[in-house]
């Protein structure tokens, strides 16, 4: 374990220090975040420190990936509390670019990814995987790592990104790490601390639905009557709107009607005020 985090908040001696340790001989792991870390990141940087010498972290509240009538401006900032945490965790760098930094006056150039990106959240927030894309993108270009690690929570941005590399032959390897769940099933996320007690006690319905419905799916069953049934679950559960339940297939995001392979049942509901998506397997009998 490191017991300190070298800290960045310029791109230049980052590079250097990369550049350092790579002629090393250490692979590097890059773990893009956007802060308000909580024990699913961390289990990324143990990840990272498994499968490489160097984890790097990036703490970056992305602007151009937030809808004008989204959470950008209350999302939680806390990095003084970040820092502490990776340290502890043993990161070996935090990448903190200011937003000068990432979008200079004069930046013009946005990625618009494909199908990956059709559906789903691409749907419901449009232009926020534009935005995911072209950050991504900045990020490794940056950093250079050998390996980028992204938690399957968010299992279309996950995608997203594979295809982005994939068409762009962008030299990393992206590597989905399964999410963390709380002992009742929710899905760890920087968004869980704006749940009320009464929303906290509820929330754990999404992942209870989305179960059952990944298990009824693997015996066969057809995906449009569970669809209809979850979302009723949901909405009486206090959910709501449901924006999407949806069953996708796990390598392209095409619609299923009956899982024949690997698919994925995914969600996005509010809360309250508060938007929570999550996803899980199906695994055909
Ligand atoms: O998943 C996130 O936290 C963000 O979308 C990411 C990948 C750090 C890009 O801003």
């Amino acid at each position: 374990m490191s017991d300190k985090t070298l800290r960045f908040d310029r791109l230049e001696p980052l590079r250097e220090q990369v550049d350092a340790w790579r002629a090393g001989g250490d692979r590097i792991v890059l773990v893009p975040t956007m802060g308000a870390l909580h024990s699913g990141h961390l289990a990324l940087v143990a990840h990272a420190k498994a499968i490489g010498q160097r984890a790097i972290v990036s703490i970056f509240v992305n602007p151009t990936q937030f809808g004008p009538n989204e959470d950008f401006s209350r999302y939680p900032r806390d990095t003084e509390t970040d820092l502490a945490l990776l340290a502890q965790a043993g990161a070996d760098a935090a990448w903190l670019p200011s937003v000068e930094t990432m979008y200079p006056t004069g930046f013009s150039t946005r990625i618009e990814p494909g199908p990956a990106a059709e559906g789903l959240c691409g749907t419901v927030r449009p232009g926020h995987f534009s935005g995911v894309a072209t950050v991504v993108t900045k990020l490794i270009n940056q950093v250079r790592p050998d390996i980028a690690l992204f938690g399957e929570k968010d299992f279309q941005q996950l995608q997203v990104i594979r295809s982005v590399v994939r068409d762009l032959d962008m030299a990393v390897t992206i590597e989905g790490v399964p999410t963390l769940r709380e002992a009742d099933g929710l899905a760890l996320s920087s968004r869980n601390r704006y749940l009320d007690p009464r929303e906290r006690a509820i929330a754990p319905r999404l992942h209870a639905v989305l179960a059952e419905m990944a298990e009824r799916l693997g015996r066969g069953a057809e995906a449009a009557p569970l669809i209809a049934e979850g979302t009723t679950a949901l909405e009486t559960a206090g959910f709501g709107p449901v924006q999407y339940l949806e069953v996708r297939d796990a390598q392209t995001l095409a619609p299923v009607v009956r899982a024949e392979r690997e698919a994925r049942v995914l969600v996005a509901a509010y809360l309250g005020a508060t938007r929570l998506i999550d996803n899980v397997a199906v695994v055909p009998a």
